[in-house]
């Protein structure tokens, strides 16, 4: 008996065993296995790149979606990017079995181990620092074969891209920022690069923080490269970068006027308040250090003159004349009183001289005042102090300076920095 029901339960494990196997091979579809096999037929060979009719170069489409732009780093000079990228070119040697497409359907979307299978175009990024296909499973990248024997591959990548940026016009300045396409191998007798009819868009949602994105122009080119000793064909893309320049109207510009302007109030306080004039005037120009040092530290020190050391020269300057001022008035106010002392001495002295006798004597020293004069009457009488006056003129000379500077400054470098389009 026990014998009898372990052989029974022997037959129902076989019987079991041999359904599994059954259905499990009913589950995959051997026709597609035969057929995706039949796609890329024994003749293929992924390392040679597809014919074309009379030895001409291979046409390779590419496109670019850009999806994100993030950290603009001027200390190494590079940027990130986030896009899609589509590259087609069409492959003759492929046959697809008309039973693959769905309805309706002219192409298969394919994942992308099946383009492992295939010749693939050595395109490479000359100017990029890493890129990266993203990945979350498995690589975002698709291949997808067309009825006209085109295979059009898609994927998902970030690159951290170099840029050279020059700060000469700094914070006006404008990066230009080209993204360079290259086959690494194929010179320009075998592959041509084109850009597709889309070209490079960016995403309309993008936004920088500090940035504007201006119009993007393409270019194909044909380049001599040294390294690889050949002509190749070259896909460029320039990138504008704008800076936006109201943080800086802000925190810069606009805090930096206003000093300067309240260095001006000294000039109608006097010499009664030389302690709060000298106040003002110092203040004024710790002010500035202080504000222009606190810039340094948004971009990386340079050997040459930037647009904004121009105008913190513009307002030091202005602030350390106007204390340079102070110190020439008080000295010629000294100067004033003592001379003013002695003229009345000589005044009286003379007054009295018809009486004593000895006028040749003061006669000499009365001709030094024509060498500066400390002071002086109008036609009218009045008295006019040499000080006094250079306090009076510096009202209107100091803002009229300063304006004609901030004219300057800002025509030179709104028209030096208006981005030529091509
Ligand atoms: C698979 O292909 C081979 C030869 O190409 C053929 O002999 C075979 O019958 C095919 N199998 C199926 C299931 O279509
Ligand atoms: C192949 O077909 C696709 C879809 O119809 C089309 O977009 C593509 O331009 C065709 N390619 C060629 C080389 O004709
Ligand atoms: C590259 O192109 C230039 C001009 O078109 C030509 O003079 C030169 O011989 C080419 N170089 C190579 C290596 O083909």
């Amino acid at each position: 008996m026990d014998i009898d029901s372990g052989r029974s339960n022997l037959k129902i494990w076989f019987i079991l065993i041999w359904l599994m196997i059954n259905c499990t091979n009913a589950l995959i579809p051997r026709a597609l296995i035969n057929k995706t096999k039949n796609i890329i037929p024994d003749y293929y060979i992924k390392e040679l790149r597809p014919p074309t009719s009379r030895g001409r170069p291979i046409e390779v489409d590419f496109s670019m979606r850009v999806m994100d732009i993030n950290s603009i780093n001027v200390e190494d000079m590079d940027f990130r990017m986030d896009m899609f990228l589509k590259q087609e070119w069409v492959d003759a040697r492929i046959k697809i079995p008309e039973e693959l497409f769905e309805y309706g359907d002219d192409s298969i979307t394919l994942p992308s181990q099946f383009f492992d299978n295939l010749w693939q175009p050595d395109l490479y990024f000359l100017n990029s620092k890493v890129v990266e296909i993203a990945t979350l499973t498995h690589k975002f990248s698709s291949v997808t074969l067309y009825k006209n024997k085109t295979i059009k591959y898609a994927a998902r990548m970030h690159a951290i891209v170099a840029c050279q940026m020059e700060f000469q016009h700094y914070p006006m300045d404008t990066q230009l920022c080209p993204i360079s396409i290259e086959s690494f191998s194929y010179n320009n007798e075998k592959m041509n690069l084109k850009w597709s009819s889309t070209g490079v868009t960016v995403s309309p949602e993008l936004k920088l923080l500090q940035y504007n994105i201006l119009p993007i122009d393409l270019q194909e080119k044909n380049v001599y490269t040294g390294e690889k000793n050949g002509n190749f064909s070259r896909l460029v893309v320039n990138f504008r970068f704008e800076r936006q320049i109201g943080h800086h109207l802000i925190q810069t510009f606009a805090p930096s006027t206003l000093v300067v302007v309240l260095s001006w109030f000294s000039f109608w306080l006097g010499l009664d308040a030389i302690p709060g004039r000298m106040t003002l005037l110092v203040t004024c120009l710790l002010t500035l250090v202080t504000m222009f040092t606190g810039l340094r530290s948004d971009i990386p020190a340079v050997a040459y003159i930037k647009a904004l050391d121009l105008w913190m020269a513009g307002c030091m300057i202005s602030v350390f004349a106007a204390l340079a001022e102070f110190v020439i008035v008080k000295v010629l106010n000294a100067k004033y009183q003592t001379r003013k002392t002695k003229d009345k001495t000589i005044a009286m002295e003379t007054a009295i001289a018809p009486w004593s006798g000895n006028t040749t004597k003061h006669s000499f020293s009365v001709p030094k005042q024509n060498f500066l004069k400390l002071y002086w009457k109008t036609k009218k009488g009045k008295e006019k102090v040499l000080w006094r006056e250079i306090d009076r003129y510096s009202r209107i000379i100091f803002p009229a300076l300063f304006f004609i500077f901030c004219g300057l400054y800002w025509t030179i470098l709104l028209i030096g920095t208006t981005p030529v389009l091509i």
